[in-house]
Formats: structure tokens, C-alpha cells, sequence
């Protein structure tokens, strides 16, 4: 079982990975769900709403800047650094749910962000968008225009950037092998995105210590971290 997977694994010239919270346990950067999730210690509905973010502003930019403060002094782990090492070998895309910047900050060349990005900004009214390069001096920080800048990430009720959307169906409609790594699949759309794939006949495998909605849809669920899995499955390819 495992040397027919690892064989068309090997034949396949076009990879999508499709990441979630759980690629960047390992580089210090907490999940959403299950044991020390932080949506067990906070509630999506006040920090991760349009709706919570102008009814606090402030509130929603301090739990941001914190984990922006967070990601930006973690660093890209094994697993990250195998799927940028991926690119000498076969064509590679991203798919992230992340907003952290660690694939990017690994090396990996074609990510695709679904969430957006803790490191931009984007104004609420205007068409600003920029890298935040400071610290504010106040939150919530203010365009030139007027009007309040926010996170340009994605909250619950978002729809996501549709040209992003749109790649990202195309690569997994496309792709010959996806692999799935840390991601619960419990928010849709992104979680569709493995349905795409096998629709096209790709080989499918899943790198996540835990079951998950679409285990039984895989061709192979490895329970294993993303720094330990990654490396090995990579240098099967290479
Ligand atoms: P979740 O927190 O829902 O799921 C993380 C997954 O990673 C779980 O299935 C874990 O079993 C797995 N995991 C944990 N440690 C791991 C490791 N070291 N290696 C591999 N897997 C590991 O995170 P996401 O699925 O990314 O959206 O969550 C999706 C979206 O829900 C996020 O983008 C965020 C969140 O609410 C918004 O904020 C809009």
C-alpha cells in the first residue's frame, strides 16, 4: 500500500499542498482547535468577525499585533523548508490557510494565501493596502484617508480574494498528488479544495497527528507532525 502511494508520488509532476495552523505547531505558532487551540481560550465571534472588529477595534488589533509579534519572531521548521526544497524537483503550489508568511519566509516561491496576511494592512474604506513595516503608535492605526486600517486576513463571513480562490481551484483540479498538512478541514471553503483534487483522479495523502472529516477520502493519512512527515515524504521525490 504504502510503495503504490510512494510510486505515484514519485510519477507526479504537478504537487499542491494544502496547509493549515497545524504545518507551524512546530515553529511555536498555536493551532485554532483541539487541546491548546485558541479558539478554546478565546471566542472567534468577538476577535474574528467584521461585526467584532467595529464593535472593538482596539480589542481585535491587540489580539492581532500579539500574534503578529509572535509570528514574526518564529522561524520556518523542517516541514516548511521541505516543501520550498520540493520546487529543485517538481512544480509546487501553496495552498495556505495560514496567515503567517513562514512558506514564503522558508523559500516556497507559489503560495497562494486564502486567509490573507498578518503582515499587510489594508484600510477599510480606501484601496490601501501595505506591508506593515512598525510598531503602531496607536490601535487601532488610521489610513491617510480617515479611516481605520485593519489585518488583511479573512474573517468568519469573509468571502475570500477571488482571484486567490480561483487559482486555487484550478491548481486542485489539476494537480496529480495534493498533500494535506495540518489543517482540521472544518472551514469551508478551503476544505473543499481536497474534493477537487480527487474529483481529477490525484493521488491524496494527509500529514496530521489526528483524523479529520476527510481521512477517509485519502489515499494515505500519515499521523505524523509536519517537521517529522515532510522531509521523509519529500526526499521519496527527490
Ligand atoms: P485548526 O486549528 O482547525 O487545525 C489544526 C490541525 O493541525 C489539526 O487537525 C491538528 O490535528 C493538526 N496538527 C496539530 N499539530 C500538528 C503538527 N505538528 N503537524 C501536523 N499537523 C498538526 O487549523 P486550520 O485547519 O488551519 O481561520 O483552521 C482553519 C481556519 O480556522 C484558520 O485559517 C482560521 C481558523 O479559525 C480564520 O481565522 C478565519
Amino acid at each position: 500500500m504504502f510503495e503504490d502511494i510512494a510510486d505515484q508520488l514519485k510519477k507526479a509532476k504537478d504537487i499542491v499542498f494544502v496547509t493549515g495552523a497545524g504545518i507551524s505547531q512546530e515553529s511555536g505558532i498555536p493551532t485554532f482547535r483541539g487541546k491548546d487551540g485558541l479558539w478554546r481560550k478565546y471566542d472567534p465571534m468577538t476577535l474574528a468577525t467584521i461585526d467584532a472588529f467595529y464593535q472593538n477595534p482596539k480589542l481585535v488589533w491587540e489580539w492581532y499585533e500579539e500574534r503578529r509579534q509572535n509570528i514574526l519572531s518564529a522561524k520556518p521548521n523542517p516541514g516548511h523548508l521541505a516543501i520550498a526544497d520540493l520546487e529543485k524537483y517538481r512544480k509546487v503550489s501553496v495552498l495556505t490557510q495560514n496567515i503567517d508568511g513562514l512558506h514564503q519566509r522558508a523559500g516556497s516561491t507559489n503560495v497562494y494565501e486564502l486567509h490573507g496576511s498578518i503582515i499587510t494592512i489594508k484600510c477599510t474604506v480606501c484601496d490601501l493596502k501595505d506591508t506593515i513595516t512598525t510598531n503602531f503608535s496607536q490601535l487601532p492605526p488610521m489610513c491617510k484617508c480617515g479611516n481605520m486600517l485593519r489585518p488583511d486576513v479573512v474573517w468568519f463571513g469573509e468571502a475570500l480574494p477571488q482571484d486567490i480562490w480561483k487559482s486555487a481551484i484550478e491548481q486542485s483540479s489539476s494537480c496529480d498528488a495534493m498533500i494535506v498538512v495540518g489543517t482540521s478541514l472544518a472551514v469551508s471553503p478551503a476544505n473543499l479544495l481536497p474534493v477537487y483534487a480527487k474529483e481529477n483522479g490525484a493521488t491524496l495523502i494527509e500529514v496530521n497527528p489526528d483524523k479529520t472529516p476527510m481521512s477517509d477520502i485519502m489515499d494515505l493519512s500519515l499521523r505524523s507532525s509536519a517537521a517529522k512527515a515532510l522531509p521523509e515524504l519529500v526526499n521519496l521525490v527527490a
